[in-house]
């Protein structure tokens, strides 16, 4: 992994929410951004330095693709909450004695414990039939356990990729957050802004749970941060000109200035010789806008596709002219894009559309 550049406001912001939570105040912080912007690496870095002083960090990262089990970012966190522990350790985290539910609800997701901690049939009372009932009942386990683990040390929980939870985990996690204000826990939450923005579902569940915790929006780095990326990968001072280049071009995507800096690296052009006014595109920034771009209609890729023949920016007349449609159609097709976060409003006028990256542009 390359170095590490820039996100001091926000590490500050992120490590008095930890000594905070240290002291006994839970926590949510939700970061959230368009993809390669740094979210990952950020909880990532965040995490590592958090360690040291006796506190556990357990990730969850949300699946994609389809299959995963109901809950799965959680079963990933309580399994980490169960990392190395042995069995005196497992007993004081489950508090089987104390409350025989817990385990029995926590077995539930972790079927490996179902069979060490299945509690006796005088344990076992009716259980709820009422699936919300059922719910809830699950939930307050799994916060009773997750404080039980937070008794022993401050405890940091990441959720990566929130766009992709099943919605119990999101509805899990607000709950976590209402209840664990008393607690030592700080909830770290990612997504994609640009794919919550394309699901009413998702804005309100998002919704729901932002107001549980303070949101951190992660923008693009500044080109200082670039030029510091471009010494960090080159060894030496940047090429002032590739730097102002390489900033234009990528808006200070992370994802997108490695991916650059690596095509740059391996042609040798990374002291700014040789290298013009626009930059070859590498695969893995190819393929994540083209991850992008098929999620939106045909129609809305084709206008697009137009779009990027014009230019950076484009009016919705011209737009419709060329493409031989009513200005009232390219309104409604680039909608998507911009919820996308393909295209943005212009700040020059609302008829016109602007692509978020020039970067993206060129891929189309
Ligand atoms: N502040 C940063 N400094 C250096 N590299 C970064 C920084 N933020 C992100 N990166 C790199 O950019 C790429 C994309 O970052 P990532 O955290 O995966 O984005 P996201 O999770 O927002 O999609 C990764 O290779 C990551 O290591
Ligand atoms: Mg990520």
């Amino acid at each position: 992994m390359g170095s590490f550049v820039g996100r001091q406001r926000e590490l500050t912001e992120l490590r008095a929410g930890l000594s905070d939570a240290t002291a006994g105040h839970g926590h949510l912080f939700l970061l959230s951004g368009e993809p390669g912007i740094g979210k990952t690496r950020l909880a990532d870095e965040f995490g590592r330095a958090a360690v040291a002083p006796g506190v556990h960090v357990a990730w969850g990262r949300c699946w994609e693709g389809g299959g995963a089990p109901a809950y799965w970012p959680w079963i990933q966190v309580l399994r980490a909450c169960f990392g190395n522990t042995d069995a005196e350790q497992r007993a004081a985290i489950l508090g089987s004695e104390a409350t025989p539910q817990v385990a029995l609800d926590i077995g539930q997701l972790l079927p490996e414990l179902r069979a060490a901690y299945a509690p006796g049939p005088r344990h076992s009372g009716p259980q709820p039939t009422d699936p919300e009932q059922a719910r809830f009942q699950l939930f307050e386990s799994v916060v009773t356990l997750l404080k039980n683990v937070a008794r022993i040390g401050p405890l940091v929980i990441v959720i990566d990729d929130l766009h992709d939870a099943d919605h119990p985990s999101l509805l899990l996690l607000k709950f976590i957050a209402s209840h664990s204000k008393d607690a030592r826990i700080l909830l770290v939450g990612t997504y994609r802004d640009t794919e919550v923005r394309q699901s009413p579902e998702l804005t309100r569940l998002i919704g729901d749970l932002s107001r549980e915790g303070y949101s951190i929006p992660i923008a693009g780095l500044s080109e200082a941060e670039v030029g510091e990326f471009v010494a960090g990968s080159s060894g030496k001072t940047a090429d002032e000109k590739l730097v102002s280049g390489l900033y234009q071009a990528t808006d200070g995507n992370p994802l997108f200035v490695d991916g650059v800096v690596r095509l740059l690296a391996a042609e040798g052009k990374l002291d700014g010789t040789g290298v013009g006014d626009t930059f070859k595109i590498p695969d893995g920034v190819q393929e994540s806008i083209r991850r992008r771009l098929v999620k939106l209609p045909e129609e809305t890729n084709r206008t697009l596709s137009i779009a990027s023949v014009i230019g950076n920016e484009v009016e919705t007349q011209l737009l419709a002219r060329v493409s031989r449609s009513a200005a009232g159609e390219i309104v409604e097709r680039m909608e998507g894009a911009l919820r996308a976060g393909i295209v943005l409003d212009s700040p020059s006028g609302a008829s016109r559309y602007r692509f978020s990256h020039a970067l993206v542009r060129e891929a189309l």
